[in-house]
């Protein structure tokens, strides 16, 4: 019998599957509307139940919320509208007992305007010290912006201020973009990551980490249209070669700390081989696949090559491939791909691939993005920057159901609910149990699905892959395509008559027997 101490211990994160709260759309503990972490510590049995590894939360820092709190005044609090640090220790201890790990989010690459930095900055002359702080530029002779970088949100990434300088901010101008060549922004965020890991967290999701380095002298973009190239193009602003060192530094911050801290990059880059220098080992442990969840999955070919493109870029530096396929970013990819079966389908196929995966909450309801919001219930900055014509990201972010019968479908008790929930959550909470306990059962069995993907032979619309001692069909094709000989099937993600896999399912398939497949 071998020894267990000769098994290596593979790190938690490489295999983890992890769940994104959206902190102000989870559950509302103190019934004002707006969800918080009394709100999460009640659910947490929920997230326990389904069997996921780790939570991710969403920034809840002092903010003024004027991108959802990822303009951040106070970097070491709670902003009351979510709760107080002493929930936050208590939520965290809640979580270490249901054996849940948990990352906050981390944003350096700008903080709100109301923070004290940016303030003082405001308040000064031009050239003074808290100005370096940030990315402050004369306006050029003829009184225009330093250069043509745009906003990720849309318009100008300048504002200026009553004195005529203007201040870069890749996003809203309530979110100034820090200046991370000046020494006291480091110490700064070496400090912040300190205080979240001397008080527990897990590890890290860290906010545009492709951002926080700007290409010396502020060359122009000579592009209109950046943001559509956002993840295609190397920009002078995003996936600057300087931010590595700061990936390494915080490494190295994480490594010092015992039990397995991480941390996982939201980095826009334009290749799988670029974003693989942000897993590199001596740099962060994930890096979302946006490509994955970019991939048009009327094409089953092009599905196949970004997970074969992203397996061979994460794997050529150690890292597990991170995949995610929804988040309080994109259309919810129910919507996107068009249907709850076809989402399912995709579910099921993201969580056989060797690697981490993100959930997104609501994945596990089937939760279609809400297009319908009134206008005057938006509350997404991109929405505002473009006069109503780009709805935003507030349709994926509605609160939560939890019951049919309650008021808020449970999210809050008194019925309030920040962004106004559709009439279909009811059904979607009376029915919860069929898309929980898909989620539920391949979150269980996921956890003896070993070794690399190695792909089948398949009709075209159809993806066939093996990994040890199992099987994984896709079938995207319009027709039913049969099993194989003796399949014992392990899962599906819609009901099996018979032996051939529906139209948009996906079936896990035991293989134990069959050593070649
Ligand atoms: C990231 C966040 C997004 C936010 C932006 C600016 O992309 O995921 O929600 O608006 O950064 O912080």
């Amino acid at each position: 019998m071998s020894d267990i101490s000769d098994v290596p211990q593979q790190a938690w994160w490489r295999t983890a599957v992890i769940y994104e709260v959206y902190v102000r759309s989870f559950a509302d503990g103190d019934g004002d509307g707006v969800g918080d972490l009394a709100g999460l510590r009640e659910r947490l049995p929920h997230l326990r139940d389904l069997g996921v590894d780790a939570i991710w939360l969403t920034p809840f820092f002092r903010s003024p919320m004027v991108d959802g709190g990822y303009d951040v005044s106070d970097y070491r609090d709670v902003d009351p509208s979510l709760g107080s640090l002493a929930d936050f220790d208590a939520m965290l201890a809640a979580a270490h007992a249901l054996d849940l790990r948990v990352i906050i989010d981390v944003v350096p690459n700008h903080t709100s305007s109301q923070h004290a930095w940016f303030t003082q900055a405001l308040q000064e002359l031009p050239g003074g010290p808290a100005r370096a702080r940030y990315h402050f530029h004369p306006a050029t002779t003829d009184g225009e912006p330093p250069n043509d970088w745009e906003s990720v949100f849309g318009g100008p990434a300048w504002t200026r201020t009553a004195d005529g300088e203007w201040y870069l901010h890749l996003f809203d101008p309530a979110q100034p973009d820090l200046n991370w060549d000046n020494p006291d922004v480091r110490v700064e965020f070496e400090g912040v990551l300190r205080f979240w890991l001397d008080r527990g967290v897990d590890g890290f999701r860290i906010d545009v980490a492709h951002g926080m380095v700007k290409a010396a002298g502020y060359p122009a973009a000579g592009l209109t249209g950046q943001i559509g190239l956002l993840g295609r193009r190397v920009l002078p602003y995003f996936d600057q070669d300087g931010v590595h060192e700061i990936h390494k530094a915080w490494r190295k911050i994480l490594d010092s700390y015992p039990g397995q801290r991480m941390a996982v990059a939201e980095a826009w880059a334009s290749t799988p081989q670029r974003l693989a220098r942000y897993t590199a080992p001596d740099e962060l442990h994930q890096a979302f696949n946006f490509e994955f969840l970019q991939a048009d999955w009327g094409d089953p070919a092009a599905v196949r090559a970004s997970i074969d493109s992203c397996l061979h870029a994460a794997g050529s530096v150690g890292a597990p491939a991170t995949w995610v396929l929804s988040n309080h970013d994109v259309r919810r990819h129910v919507t996107r791909l068009g249907s709850l079966e076809r989402a399912n389908a995709a579910a099921l196929l993201m969580l056989a691939l060797p690697g981490s995966a993100y959930l997104y909450q609501g994945d596990e309801l089937g939760l279609p993005e809400v297009l319908d919001l009134p206008a005057d219930a938006r509350q997404d900055p991109v929405w505002f920057r473009s006069g109503g014509t780009d709805p935003g990201r507030d349709g994926c972010r509605v609160p939560l159901p939890w019951e049919s019968e309650a008021p808020a479908y449970g999210f809050s008790a008194t019925g309030a609910s920040w962004l106004p929930q559709p009439p279909a959550w009811a059904a979607l909470a009376r029915d919860r149990s069929s898309t929980v306990d898909l989620y539920r059962a391949a979150l269980a069995l996921r956890r003896r699905l070993t070794g690399p993907l190695r792909w089948h032979e398949s009709p075209d619309g159809v993806l066939d892959f093996a990994r040890d001692g199992f099987r994984c069909i896709v079938n995207l094709s319009p027709e039913p395509v049969a099993l194989p000989d003796g399949a014992e099937v392990a899962l599906a993600s819609r009901p099996i008559d018979g032996s051939t896999v529906p139209a948009d399912a996906t079936v896990w398939i035991f293989a134990r027997t069959a050593r070649s497949s």
